[in-house]
């Protein structure tokens, strides 16, 4: 039955007490990886990546070869019945069921939440679009709580591309739940963070400032989340280049931050930060990615061992009515969809991207 799947499309669905539950597992894991060699043997788990990947794709598959599971899917659309035009239900109706839980990374924001509709097990979100990215944020989770040893009482500086990164927008969510954290948001006026990031921080009044040079802003922080410039993002290759290497962070930067800094970083890496501050100590983005197949692991466990209570898909109305305005949307391509949004205000929040639509303009 679907509502009595786990599914993982946003990690505000759940609570701050499951994140931590997650986290501690994994570092359980890492510290006796032997005793869980087979606690996935016969399970099988489906990716469907639907945009490029090295490290999400790689760490979940190899997570589910150490917990004694197996795999199936895809990395290439292009060679799968996606290319001859089959949506995203039938081909999640489907895979579903040969799999016990499905992975899934695409292009459009909403379109992991689009594929739980009609999915047979538990969907987990690899990566929407600019939207969200859940396991990313695990797996920064757990590298702060390797490193900096707690998830609270931090500065935080995310620089770069604060408008397209999914992992910033998913991360900024969680840090906020989490008490006295500070955010210093730098990035140029065209890559600012999205309103709707901005609100939930009001929301859980979390301090934060905005900053556009880099070198005013290292001196304050515990932790610095580099970003890249999401060139696949862009209207044009032209504003692409107009914001690329903006920010890089080198060894000169590096000299006015603190001794205790943490540097993260999703990666992959274009150009900004340069190889020199890699054997810097403060450097963690290698051991971040390293902490990503242990936060799989344990989240691949918990979910298939049913250890909370699932979340509702969607808490608001089918609207028909409305369309949502962001053109990216899984709404917008997909047209069978139901589209569910909580209306509040005269404003219509699509429960599929987050984007706020005002609703005498679509009427
Ligand atoms: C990120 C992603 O795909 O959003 N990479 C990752 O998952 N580790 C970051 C990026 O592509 O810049």
């Amino acid at each position: 039955m679907r509502d009595e799947y786990i599914d993982l499309i946003d990690l505000s669905d759940y609570s701050t007490v499951w994140w931590e539950d997650i986290v501690v597992l994994a570092h359980e894991i890492m510290q006796h990886p032997e005793r869980y060699t087979q606690r996935c043997a016969g399970k099988i788990m489906a990716t469907l990546f639907y945009e490029p990947s090295t490290r999400t794709q790689m760490s979940f598959q190899a997570a589910m070869l150490r917990l004694g599971g197996s795999l199936i899917g895809f990395d290439n659309p292009s060679t799968s019945s996606v290319a001859k035009g089959e949506n995203i239900k039938d081909t999640t109706k489907i895979v579903s069921t040969y799999g016990d839980i499905l992975v899934m990374r695409h292009p459009s924001p909403g379109a992991v939440k689009a594929a739980a509709i009609s999915a047979e097990c538990p969907v987990i979100n690899a990566g929407d679009g600019g939207h969200l990215h859940p396991t990313q944020t695990l797996t920064d989770l757990l590298t702060l709580y390797e490193t900096k040893g707690k998830l609270s009482g931090l500065t935080i500086g995310m620089c770069g591309d604060l408008k397209n990164g999914r992992t910033v927008h998913s991360l900024i969510k969680a840090m906020s739940c989490m008490p006295d954290n500070r955010f210093v948001l730098i990035s140029t006026k065209e890559l600012e963070l999205p309103q709707y990031i901005k609100k939930i921080l009001d929301e859980h009044h979390a301090e934060y400032r905005e900053e556009e040079r880099l070198e005013d802003a290292i001196a304050d922080l515990d932790v610095l989340y580099m970003t890249r410039i999401q060139r696949e993002r862009f209207a044009s290759q032209q504003q692409y280049l107009e914001q690329k290497d903006v920010y890089v962070l080198d060894e000169e930067k590096m000299k006015k931050a603190r001794k205790d800094l943490v540097v993260l970083h999703p990666l992959p890496r274009v150009d900004e930060i340069t190889i020199g501050v890699d054997d810097d100590p403060r450097a963690m983005y290698f051991k971040q990615a390293n902490c990503g197949m242990y936060v799989r692991m344990a989240l691949i466990l918990l979910i298939l061992e049913k250890s909370l209570k699932p979340a509702p898909l969607f808490k608001g109305e089918v609207r028909s009515d409305i369309k949502c305005s962001n053109e990216k949307c899984i709404t917008n391509t997909e047209k069978y969809l139901p589209h569910y949004f909580v209306i509040k205000d005269g404003q219509a929040v699509c429960e599929y991207c987050d984007e706020t639509t005002e609703i005498e303009k679509t009427l």
